[in-house]
């Protein structure tokens, strides 16, 4: 089981600096609204990963009138204990792992990390692009040779996209960028419908077992090209080619790829419908909520050991009910929990309570 052991940080946010220990199971923030609970999380996550999930820009964790900022974790899993450094100013973010200093390709990946914020609903109600940046990032985590495909993917199909727009397509160069934009597509449809053929099993279970019994949650890839399950990577291959052929009138055109897994979308369907356009508002929170329990159990899956769970403000997410059934669940679980909330809850092993900034354990 990963563990973080303890956090440290300097001008994160409105947060005083702190040093804190962590224990296994729950790990309760609770609070007033703008004190500080979801900026602790965000700590949290962004020395785990390297990234925010409130902002891009990392120059906004920064503490107003700071020039810079220093996160640091240690934790623990099966090979024995470790720490992440994350040290930025406006300009520069510098990675260490174990003491020594790596790129965000290194770093990334060292412990996973799940997170929950409230503005995850967009998931369901977002455009295609929301679900597909989550899925990149989540088989990403899974598995890291995805996340470099999807890279170099990205990057040739910047450069394809260039070539269209400047009607460069005869260049020899361009037909050799298209064979390797092929190979790359057809490697990430095929890891994409591995994936989602996988984590579609998990999430419908999920969804019953802890919200809804009587109803089926599906999850589905959709594309242009009609792939099937049994595809190989050969046969997809062959199919996106296919479709570049018959689209290159068109892209020639617009300038730009109109074909490949940028394009491709995802969906949920609750009782085979699409619940973007159908699900009621509780159930789109469920869905979400399920979803995120099937990422646990996809890197359990592929890591063999369990991530750890972020929840953010589940107090204003969920009714009483539903989040009983969350909390017993996920006592049950051999995992590692940061949540906030507004109100106290029941089941913690370690509490904190932050006010204007300043966290302070409260000994049960
Ligand atoms: N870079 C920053 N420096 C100082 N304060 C900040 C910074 N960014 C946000 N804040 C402030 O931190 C406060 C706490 O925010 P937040 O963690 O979202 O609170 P909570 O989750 O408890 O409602 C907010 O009042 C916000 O204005
Ligand atoms: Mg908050």
């Amino acid at each position: 089981m990963v563990e973080i052991k303890e956090i440290n940080f300097i001008n994160f946010r409105n947060l005083d600096d702190f040093n804190i220990k962590f224990e296994s199971g729950f790990n309760l923030f609770h609070g007033k609204n703008g004190q500080g609970k979801t900026s602790i999380l965000e700590a949290i996550y962004f020395t785990a990963t390297g990234k925010s999930f409130r902002t891009s820009k990392v120059v906004e964790l920064i503490k107003y009138n700071n020039a810079k900022c220093g996160t640091y974790i240690a934790f623990k899993d099966r090979e024995g204990e470790k720490n992440l450094t994350v040290k930025f100013n406006d300009k520069k973010k510098d990675y260490n792992f174990n003491g020594k200093k790596v790129s965000h390709e290194e770093f990334f990946g060292k412990i996973n990390v799940v997170i929950f914020i409230p503005e995850d609903i967009e998931l369901i109600t977002g455009s295609p692009s929301v679900r597909r940046k989550f899925f990149d990032e989540e088989i990403s985590q899974a598995q890291n040779e995805y996340y470099i495909n999807l890279k170099n993917y990205n990057k040739i199909l910047k450069i394809r996209n260039q070539y269209l727009k400047e009607k460069k397509t005869k260049e020899e160069i361009f037909s050799i960028y298209e064979n390797e934009f092929i190979t790359l597509a057809g490697k990430i449809v095929l890891n994409r419908m591995e994936y989602m053929k996988n984590i579609g099993i998990i999430l419908n279970l999920n969804y019953r077992k802890i919200f809804d019994d009587k109803k089926e949650l599906g999850l589905s890839y959709i594309s242009n090209i009609e792939y099937s399950r049994k595809d190989t990577l050969k046969e997809i291959e062959f199919k996106i080619s296919e479709e570049i052929k018959k689209q290159t009138l068109l892209e020639k055109k617009y300038g730009y790829s109109l074909v490949g897994p940028q394009r491709d979308e995802f969906k949920f369907l609750l009782d085979g419908k699409d619940a973007k356009s159908y699900s009621s508002q509780g159930e789109k929170k469920s869905i979400v909520f399920s979803l995120k329990l099937s990422e646990i159990d996809m890197i359990f899956r592929e890591k063999k050991e369990n991530p750890i769970f972020i929840i953010d403000d589940i107090s204003s997410y969920f009714d009483s009910n539903r989040k009983k059934n969350i909390l017993e669940y996920l006592k049950k679980r051999e995992i590692q929990l940061f949540i906030s909330s507004t109100e106290e809850i029941e089941i913690q092993n370690k509490k904190f309570k932050i006010e204007k900034g300043k966290i302070q354990e409260e000994f049960i």
